[in-house]
């Protein structure tokens, strides 16, 4: 396994753009799957998608178990039925250094694809939903400051930048 050098905001096409479905489920989609869980294990992260390290296809990793072992991966996932919604503070690994609130449905069904390519669905609520919502955005371009104002999204930007400056030292 080996990690993979997340990209940050504006830094990759790939997270401002909209996902390509995946057609091949085959030994390296599982690779990508394993180091994609090592890269977010080692960044600390709950979940990780594929724009997130420069790779414009529909596939995310989740965890969000206290032990962080049962981590899981979501392929061509789609929203179903959403219910509820509430605002969510959530941090972002492509964002560092930033919290972003959000509006979230409280409760969603996805329907997704495994990585070998089977078909299911995952009911969530809570941190899960939220988790489940924000790695699906990333599948289709968007991240959570897309969704502020412009005035506060350059307010989050400028403190990524001083962040990632300090982190550099
Ligand atoms: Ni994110």
């Amino acid at each position: 396994m080996s990690l993979i050098p997340i990209v940050y905001y504006s830094q990759h096409a790939a997270l401002h753009k909209v996902a390509e479905p995946v057609t091949e489920f085959n030994e390296a989609l599982a690779k990508l799957i394993q180091d994609m869980y090592e890269t977010m294990y080692d960044a600390d992260g709950c979940g990780l998608a594929a724009p997130q390290i420069g790779i414009a296809k529909r596939i995310a990793v989740v965890d969000i178990s206290e032990e962080k072992n049962k981590p899981f991966c979501i392929i061509n996932p789609e929203i179903i039925e959403r219910s509820g919604s509430e605002m969510m503070s959530a941090g972002c690994l492509s964002v560092p250094g930033t919290y972003t609130t959000t509006p979230r449905a409280t409760h969603v069904k996805v329907r997704t694809q495994d990585e070998t390519g089977k078909f299911f669905e995952i009911e969530a609520e809570g941190v899960l939903a939220h988790c489940l919502q924000h790695e699906i955005d990333h599948l289709f371009g968007k991240l959570n400051i897309d969704y502020l104002s412009p005035l506060k999204k350059n307010m989050s930007l400028k403190k990524m930048e001083k962040f990632l400056k300090r982190s550099q030292q």
